[in-house]
Formats: structure tokens, C-alpha cells, sequence
């Protein structure tokens, strides 16, 4: 089933006190009920505690990464199962950010996508394109060779596991949204791309979330398109407020 879902990616954002406060802040401020699932991505040494925080209320935990082997020496990295152990069920990757100052290709991600799957965790998959490609008309193709080459080896019943986030590059910490006309455009032609590769009830099932500079001011009107599911939100998810706001928007 097609699911509403509101994820704040904390990126390196905030320590441990700062994400304890965020937290019960957020507690405090969510609705019961709501449209929108709730997710929150805080850095990796705060997950457990935040686990731990959120253990009676419905919102839940996503790491930002996670490396592709099972286990071994790669000093510095976090495996699906250590997620899995603290609690953390959801994983974003690919995102932009990861992909330029880490490296990280399409085939990297691809097997950190098959790691996370096999571990049964959702994946929150990031793709979208640069400002050159917007500006040479290229977006549709840098889009879908993404979706390709980093997700298409999936399963079928993989899918259930997958939500999917668009965001342009060139809208990402700049203040400059798509608008909800781009917006749409895209989130159609990934259905599309999804329905052609696999089945049309994958496409009309999953979610696909749009990030890149949403605000409480331009939620309302990106989340109101029929394709767009909701968002994956950078620095408006780091004030109770304006996440909050984000979340109610739908
Ligand atoms: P901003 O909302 O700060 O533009 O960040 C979007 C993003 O990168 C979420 O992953």
C-alpha cells in the first residue's frame, strides 16, 4: 500500500543533547493521528539513543548509511545487522551528498541496497540530477539510468521494502525548490519507468518522496501532487517547528 511518509534527514546536524531535545520536542509536538508516517535520520552514534527514545511512539529511525558487507575489516563503517540490533529498521541510500564527497557509484549502492534488503530493512533510495542535467534537458535519462543501475536488480517482492526519494541536486540546502509542476513531472515519469520495468501495481504502490528545500511554506502545494508521496527534508527537519508544520502539511 502507498504510503504517506514525512523523513527528516539530520545529516551531521546535531549532538547528543541537541538530538535528545529534538526528539522530545517532536514527541510532544506530533499528532497521534496523522496522515503521514514519521521518520528521522539522526547521525550514527545517536541512533540507539534515539531508538531507545522512540520506543512508545509511532515515529521511526533511518541511519543515513551503511556499508554493504556483512562484517569485516572496514574500519570506520556500520553493518545492517549493527542497525538492525539498535533498533534501526530503515536505511537511507545514495543521497547526493554521499554520492559526490564519498564516491558512492550506482553499482557501490546497488550492493548496499541488496545488503540492506537481505537484512529485511526499508531502504529510503536517493537519485536525482545535477543543474547541467536540468539545463541540457537530460534529467529523465540521468534519472532513470539511476534507477537502473542502482535499484532495477531487485526483486519483485523487494519493492515492499523500497520508498524512493527524489531530489534534484540543484534544490538541496539552496532554497530553491522544484516546483510542485517539476515535482509531478518527475515522480510520473519514475512510475512510469518503474511500471516498464516491473509491474504497474509496483509503481502505483510505492512511495516516492520528494526532497530539496521543503519548507512549511511549500509543502502544502508539493505534497498536494497525486505522484508525490511526501518528503525527505534536510535543514526544515532540524527545528521541531518547521518539521512539525512539514508533517501537517498533508
Ligand atoms: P534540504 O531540505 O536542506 O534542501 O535537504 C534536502 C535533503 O538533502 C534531504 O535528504
Amino acid at each position: 500500500m502507498r504510503k504517506k511518509i514525512v523523513a527528516g534527514n539530520w545529516k551531521m546536524n546535531k549532538n547528543l543533547a541537541e538530538t535528545k531535545t529534538l526528539l522530545s520536542e517532536l514527541k510532544t509536538n506530533l499528532q497521534k493521528a496523522r496522515e503521514a508516517e514519521v521518520i528521522v535520520a539522526p547521525t550514527a552514534v545517536n541512533l540507539y539513543m534515539a531508538t531507545e527514545e522512540l520506543q512508545q511512539v509511532d515515529i521511526k529511525v533511518a541511519a543515513q548509511n551503511m556499508h554493504q558487507a556483512e562484517n569485516g575489516a572496514y574500519t570506520g563503517e556500520i553493518s545492517a545487522d549493527m542497525l538492525k540490533r539498535v533498533g534501526v529498521e530503515t536505511v537511507i541510500l545514495g543521497h547526493s551528498e554521499r554520492r559526490a564527497y564519498f564516491g558512492e557509484t550506482d553499482e557501490l549502492l546497488a550492493s548496499k541496497v541488496s545488503k540492506a534488503l537481505q537484512h529485511d530493512m526499508t531502504v529510503i533510495f536517493c537519485f536525482g540530477e545535477e543543474l547541467q542535467d536540468r539545463k541540457s534537458d537530460n534529467h529523465f535519462a540521468i534519472v532513470e539510468n539511476q534507477l537502473k543501475n542502482g535499484l532495477f536488480h531487485i526483486n519483485t517482492e523487494d519493492w515492499k521494502n523500497v520508498v524512493l526519494a527524489y531530489e534534484p541536486v540543484w534544490a538541496i540546502g539552496t532554497g530553491e525548490t522544484a516546483s510542485p509542476e517539476q515535482a509531478q513531472e518527475m515522480h510520473a515519469f519514475i512510475r512510469n519507468t518503474i511500471a516498464k520495468a516491473y509491474t504497474q501495481q509496483i509503481a502505483d504502490e510505492v512511495s516516492i518522496l520528494y526532497g530539496g528545500s521543503v519548507k512549511p511554506n511549500n509543502a502544502n502545494e508539493i505534497f498536494a501532487k497525486p505522484d508525490v508521496d511526501g518528503g525527505l527534508i534536510g535543514g526544515a527537519s532540524l527545528d521541531a517547528e518547521s518539521f512539525v508544520a512539514i508533517v501537517n502539511a498533508f
